[in-house]
């Protein structure tokens, strides 16, 4: 399959974000009593909202036929992740008195067991990505104080310049632009890869649809997706983006922070060159 003929569509990568979550494990130990106080205010905002819009019988079973077709498109990981996870993510990191690095949301194309990579490495990708503007990612895990933390894992993955994820889009090997860098013995690390581009959500399906039926966009700021790693310490899920890209100031999914901004400089090869460092929170 050529370039151009990568063509994904909302029920393709729906379908697969939906199949790699079913494989997941999905359990919580919320209690009986818990369950019933949120059940009951879920209810009760739910019966809010329809009150003060007063809303009508076709206005329902159109939510319903929405519902019905998120479901058959396979778009609840794409829907939830856009519209809801920021917030859920945001809760749980402000439970903690956490001091590192901040965390975004996961989204819905993470794998796990991408390929190891060592500190100072090219991530997996085509000749054809290697035409688009390379990028050098580099910086050092630590602790909150500032100590190297080698052996500690960096999982990277990003869409493509054209801003598709492999696994998610047709046409891709498995493992493009996915890799888990292991530090050196000071915790550094030093990954060649590209710049990502914006990413357009899947607009042809109910999602799409939703957007179109308030008069929003679909697109997300160009993103570096990370989970960060070492034995003892919190792991962090995060995102880094591009400092003045498009979409950083009206994100779809509401998932920037100013502290994940970056600010790559073009050094005398014409590569984009830039560091960040990760600080990890010991484990209560
Ligand atoms: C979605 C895609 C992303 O790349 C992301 O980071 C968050 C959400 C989505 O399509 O739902
Ligand atoms: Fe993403």
């Amino acid at each position: 399959m050529t370039h151009s003929e990568i063509n994904p569509t909302a029920k393709g990568s729906g379908t697969a974000a939906t199949d790699k979550f079913k494989h997941e494990a999905i359990k919580s130990d919320t209690s009986t009593e818990r369950a019933n106080e949120i059940y009951k205010d879920l209810l009760a905002a739910i019966a809010d909202v329809a009150h003060k819009h007063e809303v009508t019988y076709d206005e329902y079973r159109v939510l319903k036929n929405w519902m019905i077709q998120v479901g058959e498109y396979g778009e609840w990981p794409l829907w939830l992740d856009v519209f809801v996870e920021h917030e859920i993510e945001k809760i749980n990191y402000n439970r903690h008195h956490y001091t590192g690095t901040k965390g975004s949301i996961e989204g819905p194309y993470y794998v796990e067991n991408s390929p190891e990579l060592p500190w100072k490495c090219e991530m997996p990708m085509r000749e054809q990505d290697k035409a688009a503007q390379p990028l050098i990612f580099q910086g050092q895990v630590t602790d909150v104080d500032g100590k190297g933390l080698g052996g500690a894992t960096v999982e990277l993955w990003h869409a493509d310049e054209e801003g598709f994820y492999s696994q998610f889009a047709p046409g891709i090997p498995e493992w493009n632009l996915r890799g888990t860098i292991v530090t050196n013995e000071n915790g550094e690390y030093e990954i060649k890869t590209l710049q990502p581009a914006p990413y357009q959500i899947p607009a042809d399906g109910p999602t799409g649809w939703f957007i179109e039926s308030y008069g929003g966009h679909p697109w997300r700021p160009a993103h570096l997706h990370l989970k960060v790693k070492s034995p003892g310490y919190r792991e962090i899920t995060t995102q880094l983006y591009f400092q003045g890209g498009e979409w950083i100031d009206n994100d779809v999914a509401t998932a920037v922070k100013p502290e994940l901004l970056l600010d790559p400089q073009t050094d005398a090869d014409s590569n984009n060159i830039v560091n960040y460092s990760f600080a990890l929170d010991k484990k209560e």
